[in-house]
């Protein structure tokens, strides 16, 4: 089914926006931190036209499902509520938006962790800009896309998908100071490339253990009387929090150094060892990993042409980040699934994105 046969006839606009994957800098955006995202070749496609009556209607190809927004003081679930806050944030700042057709198509996975839903609120966002005309930038996209997660699909996120979303290209690798947001592009370490493997463990009670971590970490702030745990750069000043406000803390604040040492410039080698340790933190200390992601970061870290390895996201399931050798990720991924499904679970590669002809 397209545009024209869900709607009966063709679109006015539509346009596109990728999904992400961090390779460094985890559970840092909400704390003023700082993150390293690049952007994925899959990507989320929104296409609009006027709807003939006063309701909206959306359609996702993914889920072969329609919903019309019959009520608008009551918000829709599943896809429908990311396209929904994205409208609702722009009326709130004033902007008159007429009832609308929508049709969603992507090649983002889902649930891995790879930001299809920021995927979403940018092209649903972009597509509204040019359906309309609206003066918003692309900063400026990325915060109404926040703000429509936030408010719309509850989870109290940080501004690092959204922005990679609406900034990143698949090339580089974007450093983004989420306080300030400062930011700058920068290359791929030298002679490397991105290896993401999906767990095929979906990720649970993501969002009510991703609200737990970020409400701990505001007490931690408060604790030591800072604004957020930016602020602290000394790992022995947390000393004083009582656990487990100690042990989030510190991921928070080694992640954060980790992040600023890459700014610096590193060797792939040392970005690598940066990834794993940084797993190590977010296994041990923050504990959002699962044993599926540890046994295939594991057996990623092991295998030779790998520089390093870790969970990507949120966490509680979903995908692993690995910077390898240049030109070896495709032969990596084959070996360490072979490993990895033998323990019983069902990896996948996803980035790379195998194309048709490499499925065959
Ligand atoms: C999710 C959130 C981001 C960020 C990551 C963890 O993807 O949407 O804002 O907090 O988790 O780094």
């Amino acid at each position: 089914m397209d545009f024209q046969q869900v709607f009966g006839k063709p679109p006015e606009t539509q346009a596109s926006a990728p999904g992400r994957v961090n390779l460094l800098g985890e559970h840092t955006d909400y704390n003023d931190g700082f993150v390293l995202p690049t952007a994925i070749p899959q990507g989320t496609t929104v296409q609009l036209g006027f709807s003939s009556d006063s309701q909206h209607h959306f359609y996702s190809e993914n889920l072969n499902e329609q919903v019309s927004i019959l009520d608008i003081n009551h918000t829709p679930s599943g896809f429908a509520s990311y396209i929904f806050g994205c409208i609702e944030v722009l009326q709130k700042a004033g902007y008159t938006i007429p009832p609308l057709c929508v049709y969603v198509k992507s090649s983002v996975p889902m649930g891995s962790g790879l930001s299809s839903s920021a995927a979403l609120e940018v092209a649903t966002l972009r597509a509204l800009r040019q359906l309309l005309n609206l003066p918003i930038n692309d900063l400026e996209i990325a915060q109404f896309a926040q703000q429509a997660e936030i408010q719309y699909a509850g989870v109290q996120c940080g501004i690092m998908d959204q922005m990679a979303s609406s900034l990143a290209d698949t090339e580089h690798i974007l450093f983004l100071d989420t306080r300030t947001l400062e930011r700058r592009v920068m290359p791929l370490p030298e002679k490397a490339e991105i290896l993401v493997i999906d767990s095929g463990v979906p990720r649970t009670l993501a969002s009510s253990g991703y609200n737990q971590r970020r409400a701990e970490c505001e007490e931690a702030a408060r604790s030591l009387g800072v604004k957020a745990l930016r602020d602290i750069t000394d790992v022995n000043v947390i000393k004083a929090l009582a656990e487990p406000l100690q042990r989030r803390a510190r991921h928070v604040v080694t992640e954060n150094n980790r992040v600023l040492e890459v700014l610096q410039g590193v060797t792939s080698e040392r970005f690598g060892e940066l990834m794993n340790a940084s797993h190590v933190s977010l296994r041990d200390d923050y504990e959002v990993s699962v044993p599926a992601l540890d046994t295939l970061v594991e057996i990623i870290q092991k295998t030779e042409g790998v520089f390093g390895a870790r969970l990507t996201g949120a966490g509680f399931g979903g995908a692993s980040v690995a910077l390898v050798r240049s030109g070896q990720s495709k032969g990596i991924a084959t070996h360490v699934l072979e490993q990895y499904n033998q323990a019983g679970y069902n990896g996948q590669i996803l980035v790379p994105s195998l194309g048709l002809s490499d499925a065959a």
